[in-house]
């Protein structure tokens, strides 16, 4: 029996995955490009040998459909693997367009990788972490991550790389919690409806790539409006799919079109702050850290908690 605990934090997309070009391998249909944060983080141990499978999510039995999403990353490890024993739990509310499924499948690829004695090079775990969820593949650096298209048909140059690390830039993001219930619907299920049959999916497609470029070019250049922009565009654009689906889909609640209109009219005083959305209704606003406390006051008008964000590290193993 082996034992390895390891901690990851969640990344936020300044430009968004969304959609996959191959489902096993989870392959994306488009290029990314996000921000690792500090201060959220889940923590997991991998017990590799113990008397049964077991994985226990934030002090309770996961629910099977989630048990077998982790057991599965373990079957990548090592199909002759051992039982196994899983136990994470997150500091933040998990499944809620928080980004919980990106530090999940990162620390737990870490954790697998180490207590099996396998490969823990962070390409070949964000290889694996990508298997999991996309958008974990990202969470294997700290900072500003790409998370390009590869080419090969089997996945081997799909992985996240990193851009630049948390030291680059002293950006802040405001999280406002607008709701910590589960979302209506998985991420992967509402991207798989967006593509058969939003109209506006093949925009979507078309325009990503030169949105990452526009991105990457902003952050090396710590240009704070051209990034929020080029944020903002690729969030409208990634829920417009979702709004033309046939039946439509909001993950949008009334306290999150307040917390919007609250961000633009910052702006039009003069803050430089803008907004993004992920498959659920908490809002996420993207400033510089010296913004940010006038950012948190005009979003609490509209909800209860708001927490302040800045550029999270790498992925760490606890020492045994
Ligand atoms: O990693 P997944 O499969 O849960 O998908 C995440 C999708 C978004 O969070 C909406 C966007 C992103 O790039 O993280």
């Amino acid at each position: 029996m082996t034992v390895a605990t390891a901690r990851a934090h969640p990344n936020i997309a300044l430009v968004k995955y969304w959609g996959k070009r191959d489902r096993v391998l989870n392959l994306p249909a488009v290029p990314s490009l996000s921000l690792t944060l500090d201060r959220f983080r889940t923590r997991t141990t991998v017990v590799w040998g113990a008397e049964a499978d077991a994985v226990e999510l934030d002090g309770k039995v996961a629910p099977a459909p989630r048990a077998a999403r982790v057991l599965a990353l373990l079957d990548l490890v090592d199909p002759r693997r051992p039982p196994c024993r899983v136990v994470s739990e997150s500091n933040f509310p998990v499944a809620a367009g928080l980004a919980s499924s990106s530090s999940a499948f990162a620390a737990l690829a870490l954790a697998a990788s180490a207590a099996a004695g396998a490969d823990t090079d962070p390409t070949a775990l964000s290889r694996l972490a990508r298997r999991g969820s996309g958008s974990a593949c990202r969470s294997l650096w700290g900072g500003f991550v790409e998370w390009p298209l590869g080419e090969r048909p089997d996945g081997a140059d799909c992985h996240g790389m990193p851009l630049a690390p948390a030291t680059h830039w002293d950006v802040a993001m405001v999280v406002a919690i607008v709701s910590g219930a589960p979302k209506p619907m998985g991420s992967t299920e509402a991207m798989e409806h967006a593509r058969r049959t939003s109209p506006c999916y093949p925009t979507w497609v078309r325009t990503a790539s030169d949105d990452v470029a526009s991105a990457r070019a902003a952050v090396l250049s710590r240009d704070l409006e051209r990034l929020g922009e080029v944020m903002e565009s690729s969030t409208h654009k990634m829920h417009a799919t979702l709004h033309t689906a046939r039946p439509p889909l909001h993950y949008e609640l009334p306290a999150t079109i307040a917390c919007l209109h609250a961000v633009r009219a910052l702006r039009e005083r003069g803050v430089g702050a803008w907004s993004t959305m992920d498959a659920g209704p908490n809002v996420k606003v993207l400033c510089e850290r010296f913004d940010a406390a006038e950012v948190v006051v005009a979003l609490s008008d509209h909800v209860e908690r708001v927490e302040v964000l800045g550029p999270g590290g790498d992925p760490v193993l606890e020492p045994r």
